[in-house]
């Protein structure tokens, strides 16, 4: 529209996402600006950004609690290494947490020495709850329970095992602590975990592995009555909510016996049915039970092998994940100068694990 010949237009600038910054309206040789104020901001409150709404779906996507028959039909598994022990919850609201039901009424089975939770506040201190001798004392703490502060880190020094379920989004740096101060562990996470290069190569190294009770489908977890619940995946019931999660997992470096059990095999190798990479000299294994028995060279496997893994019966050589090849991580060498992901006949296939047997 042309100003001049217009008796009323308006022209914004900076117009974007947030909306409006100022506002020109001319009435015929008029000419009023306006400029926009932040009352919120002129009042000190804090801004609803992009970055804030993101905040606050991680936190929520953080709030998953653990049902109690999940954590009885894992830790069933390693009553043994509990005697005597002081264990740690560092992502444990006592007052909401199995993980501390769970501790607290097997005290005494366990034989356990002391139980340490710490509660995780936002912005303010908050606490922790011990229990030995059959007392249990509730202390304030200084800081807000976070697993990274100086003082949760001074009673992780002190504990030996540490039993949680870690906030989603903070996976990575929640393990590479426990391995920092060389603790043992169970805790239960997302199976996407397995591709972090960090936490593959502890799986490549022997250091973790997966725990006992969940290998496959999806588990159900509590999740506070604000969280908004999607049709398939969640319930309601007795007003509590519930929601399906797929591919939790359990990881540990705490040993049971069947993770030492071979996995049986029924497959020969033919060159038709296992075509090699164009990239890797390594064959590709759609699916973990069509691994051939016979093979003496790399083959490619999906991550799902996690869940069968014996580490007498196979190596773990690499991971190709990702189209930026670092030699550290894939493990053997890269032919040709294309996309590093596996290749066969110029498509990608998934993410694989590269693995050999040991025996053959
Ligand atoms: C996935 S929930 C699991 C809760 C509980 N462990 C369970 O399974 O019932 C993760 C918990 O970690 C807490 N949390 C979030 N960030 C944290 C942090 N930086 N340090 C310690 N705890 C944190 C959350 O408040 C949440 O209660």
């Amino acid at each position: 529209m042309d100003p001049s010949s217009s008796l009323v237009w308006i022209s914004h600038s900076h117009c974007g996402g947030q909306g409006f910054k100022s506002l020109r309206i001319h009435i015929d040789n008029l000419d009023i600006r306006f400029q926009r104020i932040d009352i919120g901001e002129k009042l000190g409150l804090k801004k609803t950004t992009h970055k804030n709404l993101t905040e606050a779906k991680t936190s929520k996507k953080d709030e998953f609690y653990t049902q109690l028959s999940d954590i009885e039909k894992e830790l069933l598994h390693y009553k043994e290494y509990f005697k005597g022990k002081v264990v740690f919850l560092n992502c444990d609201d006592p007052e909401e947490s199995n993980f501390w039901k769970y501790f607290d009424l097997n005290f005494k089975f366990l034989g356990l020495k002391k139980l340490i939770a710490t509660h995780f506040e936002n912005e303010k201190s908050s606490y922790k709850l011990e229990k030995e001798n059959g007392d249990t004392v509730k202390t304030r703490l200084k800081q807000n329970g976070d697993f990274r502060s100086p003082e949760c880190i001074e009673i992780l020094k002190e504990v030996d095992i540490v039993v949680t379920n870690p906030p989603f989004s903070l996976f990575r740096e929640y393990i590479t602590q426990l391995m920092e101060y060389n603790k043992k562990f169970i805790i239960i996470g997302s199976s996407n975990a397995f591709t972090y290069k960090e936490i593959f190569k502890l799986f490549r190294a022997n250091k973790i592995w997966l725990g006992y009770s969940i290998h496959s489908g999806d588990r159900e977890f509590r999740v506070p009555s604000d969280y908004p619940l999607t049709a398939s995946s969640s319930r309601k019931e007795n007003g509590i909510k519930y929601v399906r999660i797929k591919s939790v997992r359990w990881f540990t470096n705490l040993d049971y016996k069947q993770r030492h059990e071979d996995y049986t095999l029924i497959k020969k190798y033919n060159p038709e049915e296992y075509p090699k990479y164009d990239n890797y000299d390594a064959i590709n294994v759609d699916v973990t039970q069509d691994i051939p028995s016979d093979y003496k060279g790399m083959m490619g496997v999906p991550i799902t092998f996690l869940d069968k893994y014996n580490p007498e019966q196979f190596e773990i050589i690499g991971m190709a994940s990702s189209a930026g090849y670092s030699e550290d991580v894939v493990g053997i060498p890269f032919i040709g100068e294309k996309d590093a992901r596996p290749l066969i006949n110029g498509k990608n296939t998934y993410a694989r694990l590269i693995i050999r047997h040991k025996n053959l």
